[in-house]
């Protein structure tokens, strides 16, 4: 124990605190082939995932991530059984629970990112409280994108421009790559700087397609499945994208 939190701690001292990426995305990937390994129900990796988020926000939040985007469930996700779907709701609700006043005392302030209303009640209501007790924070932003798709808010980001043009708000000479971003469900906020995907899949799977424009992209191992992904993979991922050169197109 000693020798791990010695390491973190080596970890976090490399960690340049002045180049922080600003906002973080992670695809939280893995959570089935982690329960399946043990021979244990896919709901139990969701609920052990869970854990890692929790910890993952407190670190994000600890070192002084600004922006932090977790990949919940995907507006693919619908496809999978009744039963898993019912399964994940049920852990969304019990941790929102658990965890909400110490989210609140420590000055996160929660959104989501996606079309909520075609959750069941309990979770959509339990997940309202939460960006509603949150929404005056002004420390980490936490985004948890749920019934989120990339695809899916571009087109909503589309509607909501036509709905300010045909309201005379805006003409169609006002609208520009800057001016469109603020028309998504990251309003307001920076573009991506880091994707961080555990569990070896080398893909974006419709995570903001909008947002991750210049990204940097960091896929852990195979073999580190998101309920395996502790403080010290998060850190490895900084300290990679640290050691990157972003040209933005330029030389
Ligand atoms: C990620 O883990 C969680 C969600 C997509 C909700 P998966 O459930 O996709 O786990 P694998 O990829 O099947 O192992
Ligand atoms: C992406 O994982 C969605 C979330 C992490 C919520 P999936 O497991 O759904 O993605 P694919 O199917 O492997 O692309
Ligand atoms: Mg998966």
């Amino acid at each position: 124990m000693k020798d791990k939190e010695y390491e973190k701690d080596k970890l976090i001292d490399k960690i340049d605190l002045d180049s922080l990426p600003t906002h973080i995305g992670i695809i939280m990937d893995g959570n089935g082939r982690w329960a399946k390994k043990r021979n244990l129900p896919r709901n139990f990796g969701h609920q052990e995932g869970m854990e890692r988020v929790i910890e993952i926000v407190e670190c994000a939040d600890k070192i002084g991530i600004k922006y932090l985007t977790l990949y919940a469930f995907s507006t693919e996700n619908w496809k999978r059984p009744q039963s898993e779907i019912e399964g994940l709701m049920k852990i969304l609700v019990f941790y929102i629970r658990r965890e909400l006043d110490k989210l609140y005392k420590n000055n996160v302030k929660l959104d989501i990112l996606g079309d909520i209303s075609r959750l069941a009640d309990t979770p959509r209501n339990e997940v309202k409280r939460a960006v509603e007790k949150t929404k005056n924070n002004t420390g980490m932003t936490l985004n948890i994108a749920l019934n989120y798709g990339g695809r899916d808010e571009i087109i909503y980001g589309i509607k909501n421009f036509l709905n300010d043009l045909e309201m005379g708000k805006i003409t169609k000479d006002d609208l520009n790559t800057e001016t469109f971003s603020n028309y998504l469900y990251t309003k307001g906020q920076p573009d991506v700087d880091l994707v961080i995907r555990p569990s070896g899949e080398l893909r974006i799977s419709n995570f903001l397609l909008y947002q991750i424009a210049y990204a940097e992209l960091y896929f852990a191992d195979s073999d580190i499945l998101w309920p395996d992904f502790k403080e010290e993979h998060f850190y490895k991922a900084i300290l990679d994208y640290q050691k990157r050169y972003r040209r933005f197109g330029g030389i």
